[in-house]
């Protein structure tokens, strides 16, 4: 059954519209946790666009379920995980112009770095787990550089039109899902998911984790956040169960 890790970034962002400290990720996090969430999925950017660094060291204080620091491979960001320890670490490429991490991680092109990372975090026992397309060079790659996990890249199926294309990228996240198990890799998924299109996700049998964000905080605007991340963990219940 998966479980779902939720990404306050988005409170952050919230509040540095105004530069000010309300809301804080913290509390936010705090209510995730009391209405079920398996984990904290937080994105420390090397902009500080929304999370900042006291978010990170707190969230590692307060949170008593998984944090899960998502970060590229910049080495002053590593030098923070190195110093914070998360429980997980999720690999991510980062472009100073995109709005969110936009494509996945090339693991291939960057093994020699990732493989220093891998070292690195697993010396301090953190789990390293890369955020990746579906694809066998880059699947392979994380296996190879001793990843613990992947996390499948689920935008391209958020944004299929169409039913031909939907079943299209849900059987390339199935295939994908199968060489990582495969390969030993604990398999995670996340971007885009959403109330509507979490259903044929969450069916994929065998994914551990999911990573949702933006449609959890846009929700927890009407509803609140405790109440938005157990309608979500409702809804992955019923269709991973
Ligand atoms: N997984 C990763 C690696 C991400 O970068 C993001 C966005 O920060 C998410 C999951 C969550 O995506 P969304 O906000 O679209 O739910």
């Amino acid at each position: 059954m998966a479980v779902l890790n939720v990404n306050i970034d988005h409170v952050a962002t919230v509040r540095q519209a105004r530069l000010t400290d309300e809301p804080d990720p913290v509390w936010a996090a705090v209510q995730c946790e009391l209405a079920g969430a398996n984990g904290i999925t937080t994105h420390l950017r090397q902009d500080r666009r929304h999370i900042c660094d006291r978010d990170v060291r707190l969230l590692k204080e307060t949170v008593a379920c998984k944090l899960n620091l998502e970060m590229c491979m910049a080495e002053p960001i590593v030098r923070i995980a190195e110093e914070v320890k998360p429980d997980q670490v999720t690999l991510v490429p980062e472009k100073r112009a995109e709005l969110t991490t936009e494509g996945g991680l090339d693991c291939a092109r960057h093994k020699k770095r990732l493989a220093e990372v891998v070292r690195r975090m697993h010396k301090k026992r953190i789990l390293v787990s890369t955020f990746i397309a579906p694809d066998t060079e880059q699947i392979i790659a994380s296996a190879q550089t001793g990843c613990d996990a992947i996390e499948l890249h689920t935008g391209m199926y958020a944004n299929a039109k169409g039913q031909r294309a939907v079943k299209m990228r849900l059987a390339e996240l199935e295939a994908g899902k199968e060489l990582a198990a495969e390969n030993k890799l604990v398999v995670h998924a996340g971007h885009g998911l959403t109330y509507r299109n979490i259903g044929a996700a969450a069916c994929i049998n065998g994914l551990c984790e999911l990573n949702i964000g933006h449609s959890i905080i846009a929700r927890a605007v009407f509803v609140g956040i405790g109440q938005a991340t157990a309608e979500m963990i409702r809804l992955i219940d019923k269709f991973s169960g």
